[in-house]
């Protein structure tokens, strides 16, 4: 038996055992007697009685055993034009007089901190500090605007929130300042705090309950690690769901520090002083595990880039950096690779650059095309290793483990079942369909260490998500099979989700500020496939009765729509006028069968159709304007 067999059996029978002994794997202040608490099913919690500090784990413990000069952080931000490497001792000098500083703004443990930062080591900074206290921190992607952002503070009612005078893009930058104001003149909740760090491209003027990160860390006292219980939660993560309300995922303190730890050696192979480079933004569940936390609590060194993959200078950044750091495995979504791809077919700019030192490329966040896995292979030499998992998850659900023991690798799957999670395929009934047929993927409960135990202050919303659709399993969203061989394959989401460039969004919240134009009778916003980003959304719109408007005025206001209220992110550029929406009898609009035929591979059209002719009238448009 080898060693990933071995690991999976163990996981599965006896995971008191596993788990524990995986515990090991980080510092305590009290070490937990049990691993699993089935008590409360099916909502279960990890290490009930052990107790620890998640900041402690990731920065003072590297500098108590000698490592302070080691590198925590590499910051390489084309975008603004610098540079810093931040070690573990400096690390840990800002984020204790840091923790000094929002315990004097009133932070204690358990109250949120909302944490709306671009890519700079002050976001990590604001993050571990939260984590010292014990208090929680919700970190919010700076593409997202301040509707977006207004309806996190509301949910995770916070004390502070800790923000930069700008976010930068290549094309622009993007003062904040105004768009947390927004954010707060829409959000019943009204935070008593705001911390601004100031970047030399944006000045903000403070207002009266505005802070400024420099002048407060002048005079700050550094702030001791505060303990607190494995259940208790690190951070919510906002994510899109089915309707237009995020999800607040919940993250504990100890399943998520052991989660991380395991993980980044046994499925990334990275052990202290390797340099690992997530190549997403902190805003991003793939931010929070592999930029910050997994990095940083197993003492590896994290490299934290501000930019794109193109045109910052061009297509052979990524290559450079790797170069530059040493990198020893790089992480990204397929949309970087694609982008790359797109601008340097023939990998000339790669050539200019060692990259000797990457052992892997990992990839996730966004299905794997074949075409992008043959590509990445050929040129870079190394091992391609795709990974399916979710904000919900934390960590890696099914993956090739490259520390444990790498098996083959198939393109177009992400190889097999992460010890701890028990994977199945089922029909519509719930039962398990044999190999190589395709339908909902779920997993066995409980889920290991790391996943959420519920959503921030709904456990009802939790159960009704995730739990209820088939009993005793958690419902992922995603369709796929799994083969002879055990490997999984993810084929797509089954609900409303779509993923646009690797960032995860909600038609059904696209759809809500489409209908509200006041000329729209109704609509539907789909996912389609887009050879860079994997899918786009497209608009279907019905006009009101008599509704006169010129089509591209209307894509133009409800395209402006869509970035004032969701933000630029979101990517909907097109919106198409359609004489009427194919539905069921009971008025479900048939979103599945338009995304097929969008994407030329038609679904068999369902018996329960309202009007056959519908659907007929709006084939041709389906497809696009570019496409048809
Ligand atoms: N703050 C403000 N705006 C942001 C933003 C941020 N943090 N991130 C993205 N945006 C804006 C972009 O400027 C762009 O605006 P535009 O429509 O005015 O040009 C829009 O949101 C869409 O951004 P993006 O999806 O990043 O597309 P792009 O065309 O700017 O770049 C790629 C295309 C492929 C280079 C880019 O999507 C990419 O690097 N993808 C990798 C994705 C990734 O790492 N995902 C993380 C999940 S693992
Ligand atoms: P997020 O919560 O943003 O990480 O998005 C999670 C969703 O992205 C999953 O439910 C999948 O639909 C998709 N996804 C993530 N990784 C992969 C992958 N490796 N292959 C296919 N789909 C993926």
């Amino acid at each position: 038996m080898g060693s990933y067999d071995a690991a999976y059996r163990l996981a599965a029978s006896d995971p008191e055992y596993f788990w524990l002994s995986a515990a090991r794997g980080i510092s305590w202040n009290v070490f937990p007697t049990q691993a699993l608490d089935s008590s409360n099913a099916p909502l279960y919690r990890w290490f009930p009685d052990g107790e620890l500090n998640t900041c402690y784990n990731a920065v003072d413990r590297h500098v108590l055993a000698g490592h302070g000069d080691r590198s925590a952080i590499i910051y390489d931000s084309p975008v603004s034009d610098s540079k810093r490497i931040v070690t573990y001792a400096q690390l840990l000098d800002q984020v204790s007089r840091f923790a000094g500083v929002l315990a004097g703004l009133g932070v204690t443990r358990g109250d949120r901190v909302v944490i709306y930062m671009p890519m700079i080591p002050e976001a990590i900074v604001a993050m571990l500090a939260t984590a010292r206290l014990g208090a929680v921190h919700s970190v919010v992607f700076g593409g997202f605007a301040s509707a977006e952002l207004a309806a996190r503070i509301d949910d995770a009612a916070p004390k502070v929130i800790v923000s930069a005078s700008c976010g930068i893009e290549p094309s622009r930058t993007i003062p904040y300042k105004p768009l947390i104001d927004e954010a707060c003149r829409l959000s019943s909740h009204k935070p008593a705090a705001t911390v601004i760090f100031q970047r030399p491209e944006v000045t903000v003027e403070l207002g009266q309950a505005d802070y400024d990160w420099t002048t407060l860390m002048q005079t700050a006292t550094a702030h001791d690690c505060v303990p607190v219980s494995a259940t208790d939660p690190l951070y919510i993560l906002y994510t899109s769901g089915t309707t237009g309300k995020p999800k607040g995922v919940v993250r504990d303190n100890g399943g998520h520090a052991v989660s991380m730890a395991w993980s980044l050696g046994n499925v990334y192979d990275i052990g202290p002083g390797d340099v690992f480079w997530a190549a997403s933004d902190v805003g991003w569940v793939v931010g929070h595990s592999y930029i910050v936390y997994a990095p940083l609590i197993s003492g590896a060194t994290t490299v934290m880039y501000e930019g794109k993959p193109v045109g910052t200078p061009d297509a052979g950044a990524f290559w450079r950096v790797i170069q530059d750091y040493k990198v020893n495995a790089l992480f990204c979504a397929p949309t970087a690779i694609r982008a790359i791809k797109r601008e340097d077919p023939d990998a000339k700019l790669l050539a200019q650059y060692d990259i000797s030192s990457l052992r892997t490329l990992f990839q996730a966040g966004e299905r794997l095309d074949p075409d992008t896995y043959h590509w990445a292979t050929d040129h870079l030499q190394v091992p391609v290793v795709d990974n399916w998992w979710q904000t919900e998850t934390g960590w890696p659900i099914a993956s090739n483990l490259r520390g444990l023991e790498p098996m083959p690798i198939k393109a177009g799957s992400p190889s097999v079942s992460v010890p701890g999670y028990n994977i199945q395929v089922v029909d519509a009934e719930g039962n398990q369909v044999p190999a190589g047929v395709e339908g909902s993927i779920v997993i066995k409960l409980p889920m290991p260490p790391g996943t959420l135990p519920t959503l921030w202050g709904d456990d009802q919303r939790y159960i009704d998500s995730y739990l209820t659709t088939f009993d005793g399993y958690y419902t992922t969203g995603d369709g796929g099979l799994i083969d002879e061989d055990g490997y999984v394959y993810v084929l797509g989401r089954n609900d409303d989700v779509i993923n646009v460039a690797g960032h995860r969004l909600s038609t059904g919240s696209m759809e809500a500020i489409v209908a509200s134009h006041p000329l729209v009778a109704e609509c539907a916003v789909i996912g389609v496939q887009d050879q860079l980003k994997g899918q786009i959304p497209r608009a279907f719109v019905v006009l009101k009765f008599g509704a006169d408007i010129d089509p591209a005025v209307l894509e133009k206001e409800i395209v402006k729509s869509i970035r004032d209220e969701i933000g630029a992110v979101a990517a909907l550029k097109e919106v198409v006028i359609v004489p009427g929406l194919p539905k069921t009898r009971s008025g479900k609009i048939l979103r599945r069968t338009m995304r097929g035929i969008a994407d030329g591979r038609p679904e068999p059209v369902p018996s329960t159709i309202e009007d056959i002719r519908v659907l007929d009238d709006i084939a041709p448009l389906l497809k696009g304007k570019q496409d048809s």
